[in-house]
């Protein structure tokens, strides 16, 4: 694949380890977006790590301070130019300032940054993460400002240090970008056209990972399940000969690529996020059937129970269509459990539209909810739209949906108790150190007392009692 490159930061991270030789310098990152945000923070990490930086929580104590944004909502740019004004103070000593992520390819945003936070030393996107390190060291020996965005859609790098944060649980990105153009969503503008990585570099990450002690991996992109295919589209030959573990196996697909990952020794749990309703297909069902390591609990989008919003949302499946899949993929896989995000206050929700959303919810039972109250996004269609709805509105219809939610999920906990679910210790409880903590297959977290070489293990415990965020279990084993 043409569009794949190794980055050359090592080059960089020398140089910049030179100039700051003798030197304890610290770094700070904020993180602001979604699990892909993250992914590039812990990049980011890698990259400062490897130019001789200590990565700081506490950000009065760093010499680089980095800014990862997100702009899918509205809330995003009031955050990140508080947090600005608050950080302004620091230049004095000479901290770098940097912001990347999304919201740095939105031109109004660079605008307002360029005429009234000329304090900022580097601003870069998603597209120029790799090059970071090439900005950082202009910057710090010829203390001049930098802007570096590309409009392209961008290249898959391959190389890039990471600094991951738990020892446990790791992400895994596939693929970048999105072609689908939900009408909200600014993502697709924002993140470029879909492209994936090569199936034996994702092979051989896992295998590291697996090597290094990870448990489990959760598989990033918009779409998932559209991996290889527009490279498939371009006439691209997707049959990649793979090995894993030793093993000879084929991956052109979404679906072989979990059963090629599936193989990796020590990975225990597979997640991914978040697969397009439109394009699951049947080789992904029984793909996850027969895949012992894929959790069977699925993250799949809803946005609105609505057909006639889904269509204004450019989502290309109706409420039944939704449901019927649901059904389908429980009657292929009875212990499946559903995820999902929604978004209410979509332009042109009437009560009748919220009432069809409230009815995929009472019927598919979710596990988890994620809602939204829409947001407009400057450049996107339904922007444009003339019927938006009144934020009181809007207000309303979440509280309602948040209520239902609670309700179904505080029934479903109940049905939790006296059972015995297996869980992944995945460390101490943050409120209590006695306590350790981890998650059901379906996500549940579970707190009990154990011993902390439990920690990273899969065990069967059971469950005492529930709460509303997490489910109380008895360890008869210390
Ligand atoms: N590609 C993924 C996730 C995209 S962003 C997917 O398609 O599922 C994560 C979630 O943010 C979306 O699923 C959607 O529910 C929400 N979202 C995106 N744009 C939004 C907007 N303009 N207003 C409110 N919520 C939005
Ligand atoms: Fe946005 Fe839709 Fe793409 Fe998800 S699939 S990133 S919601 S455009
Ligand atoms: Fe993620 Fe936000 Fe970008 S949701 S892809 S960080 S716009």
């Amino acid at each position: 694949m043409n569009n794949i490159k190794q980055a050359d930061t090592k080059i960089w991270t020398e140089k910049i380890r030179e100039l700051n030789k003798g030197k304890e310098k610290k770094f700070h990152i904020m993180t602001m977006g979604c699990q892909l945000n993250e992914n590039d923070s812990e990049k980011l990490a890698g990259i400062l790590n490897e130019a001789g930086y200590i990565k700081t929580e506490n950000i009065e104590d760093a010499d680089i301070i980095i800014f990862n944004t997100c702009c899918v909502r509205e809330n995003a740019e009031e955050k990140l130019f508080g947090k600005l004004g608050e950080v302004k103070k620091y230049k004095e000593k000479g901290v770098v300032i940097a912001i990347g992520g999304c919201m740095m390819q939105e031109k109004h945003i660079t605008k307002k940054l360029n005429e009234s936070y000329k304090f900022v030393d580097i601003i870069f996107g998603p597209h120029t993460l790799e090059q970071f390190p090439k900005d950082l060291y202009e910057k710090l020996s010829e203390n001049k400002k930098i802007e570096d965005i590309l409009d392209i859609d961008g290249q898959i790098f391959e190389g890039v240090p990471v600094l991951r944060e738990d020892k446990i649980r790791a992400s895994v990105s596939i693929m970048n970008g999105c072609n689908n153009f939900c009408t909200y969503c600014i993502v697709p503008y924002v993140r470029g056209r879909e492209r994936s990585r090569n199936p034996q570099d994702i092979i051989n990450e896992v295998e590291r990972l697996a090597s290094e002690g990870y448990k489990e991996i959760t598989l990033l992109g918009q779409n998932v399940n559209s991996y290889l295919v527009s490279q498939k589209e371009k006439g691209e030959d997707v049959n990649f000969k793979v090995k894993v573990q030793a093993k000879e196996m084929i991956v052109n697909s979404f679906a072989t690529l979990l059963i090629a990952l599936n193989e990796v020794n020590g990975i225990e749990r597979i997640r991914f996020i978040s697969p397009h309703p439109k394009d699951f297909t049947d080789d992904v069902i029984s793909a996850i059937k027969q895949s012992k390591h894929v959790c069977k609990l699925i993250h799949l989008p809803l946005q609105s129970g609505s057909t006639k919003i889904l269509k204004s949302m450019n989502r290309k499946y109706t409420k039944e269509e939704y449901i019927n899949l649901a059904n389908k993929i429980k009657k292929e896989i009875p212990e499946i459990t559903f995820s999902t995000d929604i978004i209410v206050g979509f332009p042109g929700e009437t009560e009748e539209d919220f009432e069809d959303t409230l009815d995929v919810v009472k019927k598919i039972n979710f596990e988890q909810v994620f809602m939204f109250i829409y947001s407009r996004r400057v450049g996107t269609v339904a922007d444009k739209m003339e019927n938006q709805i009144p934020e009181e509105i809007k207000h309303k219809r979440f509280n309602k949906l948040k209520e239902l939610v609670e309700k179904q999920i505080e029934v479903q906990n109940k049905t939790y108790v006296g059972k015995s679910v297996s869980i992944l210790v995945e460390g101490k409880s943050k409120n209590n150190k006695d306590i350790l903590t981890g998650r059901t297959e379906s996500n549940k977290v579970v707190n009990f007392e154990g011993t902390e070489d439990l920690i990273g293990k899969i065990i069967d415990l059971k469950i005492v009692s529930q709460h509303m965020w997490y489910l109380k279990g008895f360890y008869d084993k210390i």
